[in-house]
């Protein structure tokens, strides 16, 4: 294309009838706006990772990216106040017999500021050390009025076990100790507005779905993850978390990136219904799409029947059951071996030390 060349997008009256809208100039991609009766035209592609800057939203002077809301000026392609090192190209445009004209070439050019990456964005690596076993309980109670959780309560003897008789180092993470956003749906603008890590992790420092993702993407061996029955699923704040969890998903389909490669998990789930293997069934397939490994026998249930409306009858059963509370154990028993099997495989024997009762102490 030349210097001087000029594409017609259309025309005036129509294209004013839209703050922003995406048009082309020859092969090129420009973000059209209009405010108040001025057009402005920069790139079509933001410089974060490629969003549609044509089909975002004009924020007073500047046009907010659909994918994960960057903003530029309209008409200089400057970034906001603050990051104005990012910039994308701007092309002067003018309108000439009640057509809007776009320049063909760029009168400025784009340049990306460097971003320290989120330190979740490091490789993994297995760090040497014992087998480590992260709890995740996924039960919800009020701050300040604490109740008896079953699925908790195994939890916790699951991981004490682990810790005594396996020599695992072991991680508790509570959900409703958390504060973390739903997912906003990413994925579904389009698959590269999914990240890794996650863009509601890189955007906003207080939300804490990064300790999740830190322990089991980079920490953990092996997961164990506690769930009690609600309405026949999972709870809730499992399904918060699970939503979440889309971006580690998303890395094997769009990127065929594995960022969870020889871990393991088992899941402990007690409900007053009865449902357990559909909620065992959709645990299974999630932890499996995010290329989780089982040992044999991968959970432990307990659940009481629809003709047992008796709830502080459940309580008093879950914590006088020798044979749930032996269950937790083996579950998380079985977790530790397999996971150093996984282990040994990938790093060599030589890199475990026999200790502890079954030998899981790696070499510091
Ligand atoms: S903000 Fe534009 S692609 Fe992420």
């Amino acid at each position: 294309m030349s210097d001087e060349l000029w594409t017609d997008v259309g025309a005036a009256e129509d294209l004013a009838t839209r703050a922003v809208q995406e048009v082309t100039v020859g092969r090129t991609k420009i973000a059209l706006t209009c405010k108040d009766g001025v057009f402005g035209a920069i790139s079509g592609v933001c410089n974060h990772v490629g969003g549609p800057l044509g089909k975002g939203a004009l924020d007073g002077d500047y046009v907010v990216c659909p994918w994960h809301y960057w903003k530029f000026h309209c008409r200089t392609g400057v970034g906001e106040p603050g990051y104005e090192a990012d910039r994308v190209p701007a092309h002067d445009v003018k309108v000439d017999a009640g057509r809007v004209l776009v320049k063909n070439t760029a009168s400025s050019t784009r340049a990306k500021a460097p971003h320290t990456p989120h330190p979740l964005a490091r490789p993994v690596q297995r760090e040497a050390g014992p087998i480590r076993i992260l709890g995740i309980s996924t039960t919800s109670m009020t701050d300040g009025h604490p109740r008896y959780s079953t699925s908790d309560a195994l939890l916790e003897h699951a991981l004490k076990c682990a810790a005594a008789e396996d020599a695992c180092e072991t991680r508790l993470v509570r959900l409703r100790d958390l504060s973390f956003r739903a997912c906003e749906g990413f994925y579904s603008k389009a698959a590269r507005a999914c990240t890794w890590p996650c863009s509601i992790t890189q955007m906003d420092a207080d939300d804490q779905m990064d300790r999740i993702y830190e322990g089991v993407v980079h920490w953990a061996d092996a997961v164990l993850v506690a769930t009690p029955i609600r309405w026949g699923g999972a709870s809730s704040l499992y399904c918060k978390m699970a939503e979440r969890m889309n971006c580690i998903q998303n890395q094997e389909t769009i990127a065929n990136k594995h960022l969870l490669r020889n871990k393991v998990a088992g899941f402990i789930i007690t409900g007053g219904q009865d449902n357990v293997q559909a909620v065992a069934g959709q645990m299974l397939g999630f932890f499996a799409e995010l290329g989780l490994q089982f040992p044999q026998f991968p959970y432990i249930a307990h659940s009481r029947g629809w003709s047992a409306e008796d709830m502080e009858n459940n309580e008093r059963h879950v914590q006088e059951s020798t044979a749930l509370h032996d269950g937790a154990a083996a579950l998380a028993d079985r977790c530790a071996v397999m996971a150093r099997g996984l282990v040994e495989a990938t790093e060599g024997k030589s890199a475990l030390v026999r200790g502890g009762r079954k030998g899981m102490r790696l070499d510091a």
